[in-house]
């Protein structure tokens, strides 16, 4: 099976807007500390080991490395971290080691040196290259910090395997369609081999929820939300990659192997706080709180705590939520094999009434969404629960 493992770095400079991941704002010191956090999360590891929960002969498919900014840590400090990893088990150079990566964390000798140290996938916040709307994010970076980043990849990653992301984020409050086609056209150009597109999600809690609460904003109308998914689908797939996640595309052989395991509901290990993991069919959590992890880790005790799934058909609409996304759908069969719960029974009428409807369609047991289920995927999920 293989290791898949995520390390989350929860420290940024500053909180940007739209956000509510697990970070620790931590303005002028990210840096020390994703460095000093990144040598707990070495210790969290020989303590999963220690507990018997991870084969050590068993080889590491991928390493994770997200945020947060982990991207603030220094080469030095995620070198030394994939060392220890390599010391405990076997990491190839075939692993995917993936670092999330903020423009302007990160110059061409900090890259030169990360990839040096092992990083072979370069995961880009670039959210938007126009001026205007980047300025709404609170993010510290311009679009040309942005540039500069990429301008650097594709010069450092061009004789050898290694490869870079970008990820753009659609609907923002007040964008044209000339402004999204621009940062498409743009995104494409620069030559990475995946490009993730999200919507704005305006989470509680957020600075952009309290502004669109306030009636200060308006997001764009359901018209132009349709019409950004198919001009992003119809651009990108003409471009040659292949739209092989509900919000992801990827250029032949370029997935990303460690997003898809999730997808295809493999076990994983997350680190750090704010982490998640599932070892079939457990799963933990690493609670939100650097201050309890550091407590704990360094007294030498695991940190994770199990979540109960007491609700089989729950827990087999969680799993059904993650899987679907993937183009390639869910063998039905299978999935009520693993789960002990077949969906298509517990309820029997919403799921035919999906596949009526066309938001699903069937091929002997392999299930998967259609265009129209890929946009409307939440109702759906929470019609099946
Ligand atoms: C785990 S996040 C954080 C990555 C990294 N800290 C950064 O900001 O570049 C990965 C991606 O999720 C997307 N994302 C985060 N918050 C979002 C939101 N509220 N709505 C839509 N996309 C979001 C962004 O594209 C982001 O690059
Ligand atoms: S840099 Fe990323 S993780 Fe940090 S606040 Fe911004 S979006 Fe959130």
């Amino acid at each position: 099976m293989g290791h898949f493992i995520y390390i989350h770095v929860p420290f940024c400079e500053q909180r940007c807007t739209y956000c509510d991941f697990y970070t620790v704002t931590s303005p002028g010191d990210a840096a020390r500390r994703a460095d000093a956090w990144l040598e707990l999360v070495a210790r969290e590891m020989a303590l999963w080991i220690a507990a018997g929960d991870l084969d050590p002969a068993e080889p590491v498919e991928t390493v994770f490395l997200g945020g947060g900014t982990p991207s603030r840590a220094s080469a030095a400090g995620i070198g030394r971290l994939l060392d220890a990893v390599r010391a405990e088990f076997a990491l190839s150079a075939l692993a995917e080691i993936t670092l999330e990566t903020q423009p302007g964390t990160a110059d061409a000798e900090k890259i030169a040196a990360l990839l040096a140290a092992g990083v072979n996938r370069f995961s880009v916040g670039v959210q938007t290259f126009q001026p205007a709307l980047l300025a709404q994010t609170g993010r510290l970076h311009s679009a040309d910090d942005s540039r500069r980043l990429l301008e650097t990849l594709q010069r450092q990653t061009a004789a050898s395997n290694a490869t870079y992301a970008i990820d753009l984020i659609s609907c923002w409050p007040g964008q044209t369609p000339d402004q999204w086609r621009k940062d498409l056209r743009e995104a494409a150009a620069w030559g990475a081999d995946h490009i993730s597109v999200y919507e704005l999600t305006y989470h509680a809690g957020t600075a952009m929820r309290r502004r669109l609460d306030a009636g200060e904003i308006e997001p764009p109308n359901e018209d132009w939300r349709i019409e950004i998914f198919d001009e992003t689908a119809n651009f990108l797939t003409a471009q040659g990659f292949e739209h092989y996640e509900i919000s992801n595309f990827a250029r032949p052989g370029r997935r990303s192997r460690h997003n898809e395991n999730y997808w295809r509901l493999g076990n994983y290990v997350g680190w750090g706080a704010g982490a998640h993991s599932f070892l079939f069919p457990r799963r933990f959590v690493n609670e939100n709180s650097a201050e309890a992890y550091q407590r704990s880790i360094a007294a030498g005790r695991l940190f994770r705590r199990e979540i109960p799934q007491p609700d089989p058909h729950l827990t087999a609409v969680e799993n059904l939520q993650m899987a679907l996304r993937l183009v390639d759908g869910v063998d039905m069969d299978w999935f009520a094999d693993r789960y002990g719960c077949d969906v298509r029974e517990t309820r029997a009428a919403q799921f035919r009434a999906l596949l009526e409807e066309g938001l699903l369609t069937q091929n002997g047991p392999v299930v998967r969404l259609s265009r129209a289920g890929r946009l409307r995927f939440d109702s759906l999920i929470e019609y099946l629960l």
